[in-house]
């Protein structure tokens, strides 16, 4: 996996303002940050967006799996909700992780349901702003 895109849904834009004690202290931007790095020893290309909007999401991963890039998605509340989201990661055959920051089994039964986790590669939740590194990971380690 030489391009990965991160993409982070609605409210992630508040990392660090947002329920500290339940998403942690850093910024998105801190999170991409550290990404970056990662992505620079490991030789890969990293985009990293966030959209409050549905839309713009499904743009964006089906963008990254036309050009045959990995993706990290933490698609917020979406993730419990979004059809078009399922699509569009089945319709450009998007090799994708789902991500969050909690552990989304922990909480309201509203968050134990994803519309996406069945066409993903992998889920990882649970581990705040590891989440993230740990995805990166897996996706340069998996085989599609
Ligand atoms: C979240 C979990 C979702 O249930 C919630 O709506 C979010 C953040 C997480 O990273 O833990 O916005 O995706």
């Amino acid at each position: 996996m030489t391009a990965i895109y991160v993409l982070n849904g609605p409210n992630l834009n508040l990392l660090g303002i947002r329920e500290p004690t339940v998403y942690g202290n850093l910024s998105l931007a801190a999170i991409e940050a550290r990404l970056q790095e990662k992505a620079k020893a490991a030789g890969v290309t990293l985009t990293c967006k966030q959209s409050n909007h549905e839309g713009d999401l499904v743009t964006w991963v089906q963008e990254a799996g036309l050009a045959g890039a990995g993706v990290i998605l933490n698609a917020g509340a979406y993730t419990h909700t979004s059809i078009a989201l399922r699509d569009a990661i089945s319709g450009a055959k998007a090799t994708l992780i789902e991500v969050h920051l909690s552990n989304v089994h922990a909480r309201e039964e509203f968050r134990h349901h994803s519309t996406i986790a069945p066409v993903a590669r992998g889920v990882i939740c649970g581990f705040g702003a590891l989440s993230y590194e740990l995805a990166f990971d897996a996706l340069v380690a998996a085989k599609a």
